[in-house]
Formats: structure tokens, C-alpha cells, sequence
């Protein structure tokens, strides 16, 4: 298949794209490099020996996709392209807003004009917001408990409006549990412009001497070891998910969505202890306050996702430390480095 994947060189879709490669799709990636580097292609050319194509510029500009669309053609289109940071999102709803929920619209419009209507679009577990019940699964209740997380809610509700108004669009709402882990070959992984947001990165950073220690943010949590529990999943998992739901696309109808999480809770302090143990590094870490808005645990029941996708998880907590532990090694500074 022809293949459009925006944000195709940000963290989860460059190793997506090289998945897509592999399983012989073509590829083109619209990104504006906001929060990513165009030497990605470099590496997932190293990887799979074929360079995808890149058009550098915003799902939001009409004109640019329209070309892109009219140049490429694609069949599908994986929709990755978006702003993520939470804290920021706080700070600066309106440019969460405009930049993921109308950049999104302004997209299907034009997707819409070319006849284009498969869709599988990034959501995240935010959207179940502080989870009453575990494990969680698609139907438990949605809520958002911060402006990223509502952009992601609102896109999922004009997927769900778009596909009742016209029954030949089919959408697959991906909805990650907690990505982590980076290629196997030590060559692409999560770079983070700024303070990571994650775990992992923030741990592979204190191992590689860019920040001094891990601050865990409260150990008085109902959990096994008082820190907050998570479902990490790791990043080649996700891509593999992507793939299984662009395959599937025509036995689903409508607009449907998709829990990616393996299933298994893993604590902070699990986290850093399974972290050293494989690599042998020392995390030195701090216990600090709570944060505001973080829930004590969430993890998904991932048997939807197998039964309609044939999609499991294949990568354990192990290798998704080794890997990101590689990754960042060569490559102290990420992809500037
Ligand atoms: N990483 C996570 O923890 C996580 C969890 C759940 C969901 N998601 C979602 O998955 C998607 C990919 O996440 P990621 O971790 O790979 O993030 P990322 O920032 O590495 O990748 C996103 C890419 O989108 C590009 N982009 C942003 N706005 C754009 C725009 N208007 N036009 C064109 N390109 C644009 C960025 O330059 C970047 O390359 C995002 O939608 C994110 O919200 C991520």
C-alpha cells in the first residue's frame, strides 16, 4: 500500500515507518519538523536500505496537503502528526488546539476532497483520564484531565462524527498505553527537545550523565511499592499495531478504537530497578512529591486489539530497557548529537 504518514519522523513514526518499509508498503511523511529532525530518514534508510520520501511542512496548511495528496496518492494515511507535551499543553491550550484538532480537521478535509478515507489516528490512554477501573478497557468511561488530553477526546469525537455522516470512512483510534524502547539497532529512538516527558528517556539521560538523578514523584501511592504503576509498551510493539490495523482496515467499518498496551504494571522503582539490572548502570533517583493530575496505576486489558487486529505485544520490560539503553549510549545527545 501507499502509505501517508504525518509526524512520520517523531518518535513513534520513524520506527513505524520502518516497520511500513519492511512489509513492503511505500512510504511518504509529511512532518514540519517541530519536534523532530530530518536525519531520522537518514537512519530509516540505514535501516530498511529505502529512503522514504519526505515533505516538510503542516497538516494544517490546506495547500501543502493538497499537493502532497495529488503528488503521492496514498491509500492510507497514519496519523501521528501532534503536539504532546502535557505540561505545555497547560500552559498553551490554544496552540494544542489549533495545531492538533484543527491541523486534524483541516487534514480530513482534504483527504475527504481526494477521496481518501482510511485513517488511523495516535490517541493516547490519556483520554480515559483518571481510570476507575483496571485493567482498562475500550469502554470504560473517557474524560480528559488536561488540554492535550482533550485534543486527543475532541479528535476522537469528530473521527466518530465524520464517520456516521459518511459510511465509506473507516478510522482505527489507536489509544498507547505508555511507549518506551527504541530500535533494536541502536540507531533511532525517542529524543526529547527538552525535559523528557517519559520515563525511559529521563532514565537513559541520568545513565548517560546529561542529568544527575531520577525524581520519582511519590512512593505513598496504593500500589505494590507506592509508585506509580504503568503499562510501558515498547515502541516496535506500537509501530507492529499500526501495520496490523492499516491491514485489517477493510473488515472494520465506522470509527473504531483500540487499547496498545501489553497488559502488565510496571512501578517507577521496577522501572529503574529492571533498568540497571540489564544494563548494568547505576539511576541514582530521589523520592519527591507528587505530581498533580498522575494516577496511582493504569494498565489496559489488551484483548480487543488481539482479537480484532491479531496484534499482541511481543517485547518484554527487558528489552525495552536494552534497547533505549543502546540507543542513547550511541547517541549521548540524540539525533543532534
Ligand atoms: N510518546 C507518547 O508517550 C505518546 C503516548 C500516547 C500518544 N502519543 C501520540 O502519538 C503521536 C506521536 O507521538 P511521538 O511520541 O512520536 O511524538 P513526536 O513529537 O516524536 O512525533 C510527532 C511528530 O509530529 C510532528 N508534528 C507536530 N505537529 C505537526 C503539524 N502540525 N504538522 C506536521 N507535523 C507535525 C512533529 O515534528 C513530530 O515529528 C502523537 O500524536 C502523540 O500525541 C504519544
Amino acid at each position: 500500500m501507499k502509505v501517508l504518514v504525518t509526524g512520520g519522523t517523531g518518535y513513534i513514526g520513524s520506527h513505524t515507518v520502518v516497520e511500513l518499509i519492511e512489509a513492503g508498503h511505500e512510504v511518504v511523511i509529511l512532518d514540519n519538523l517541530v519536534n523532530s529532525q530530518p536525519v531520522v530518514v537518514d537512519r530509516i534508510s540505514q535501516i530498511t536500505g529505502t529512503s522514504p520520501t519526505l515533505a516538510v511542512g503542516d497538516i494544517g496548511d490546506p495547500d501543502l496537503v493538497d499537493r502532497v495528496l495529488t503528488e503521492y496518492e496514498p491509500e492510507v494515511v497514519i496519523h501521528f502528526a501532534g503536539l504532546k507535551a502535557v505540561g505545555e499543553s497547560v500552559a498553551q491550550p490554544l496552540r494544542y488546539y489549533r495545531n492538533n484538532v484543527s491541523g486534524t480537521i483541516t487534514l480530513l478535509e482534504r483527504l475527504d476532497a481526494h477521496e481518501i478515507r482510511k485513517l488511523v489516528f495516535s490517541s493516547s490512554a490519556t483520554v480515559y483520564g483518571d481510570p476507575q477501573t483496571l485493567p482498562i478497557t475500550e469502554d470504560a468511561p473517557l474524560s480528559a484531565v488536561n488540554p492535550y488530553g482533550g485534543t486527543k477526546l475532541q479528535i476522537e469525537q469528530v473521527l466518530r462524527d465524520v464517520a456516521v455522516s459518511d459510511d465509506r470512512w473507516r478510522f482505527a483510534a489507536l489509544r498507547y498505553f505508555n511507549p518506551a524502547g527504541a530500535h533494536v539497532s541502536g540507531l533511532m529512538g525517542e529524543d526529547p527537545t527538552d525535559t523528557p516527558n517519559n520515563l525511559l528517556p529521563y532514565i537513559t539521560q541520568v545513565a548517560v550523565g546529561r542529568r544527575e538523578k531520577v525524581r520519582v514523584f511519590g512512593d505513598d501511592y496504593d500500589t505494590p511499592d507506592g509508585t506509580g504503576v504503568r503499562d510501558y509498551v515498547h515502541v516496535v510493539d506500537l509501530a507492529r499495531g499500526h501495520l496490523a490495523a492499516i491491514e485489517t482496515m477493510s473488515e472494520h467499518r465506522g470509527f473504531d478504537a483500540w487499547n496498545l498496551g501489553t497488559g502488565v504494571g510496571t512501578s517507577v522503582l521496577e522501572l529503574i530497578n529492571t533498568f540497571s539490572e540489564v544494563n548494568g548502570v547505576e539511576v541514582p533517583y530521589e523520592i519527591v512529591d507528587r505530581r498533580s493530575g498522575d494516577s496511582a496505576s493504569s494498565y489496559t486489558d489488551p484483548a480487543k486489539a488481539h482479537r480484532d487486529l491479531g496484534w499482541k505485544a511481543t517485547h518484554d520490560l527487558a528489552a525495552m530497557c536494552r534497547d533505549s539503553w543502546r540507543w542513547q549510549s550511541q547517541n549521548p545527545e540524540g539525533y543532534g548529537g
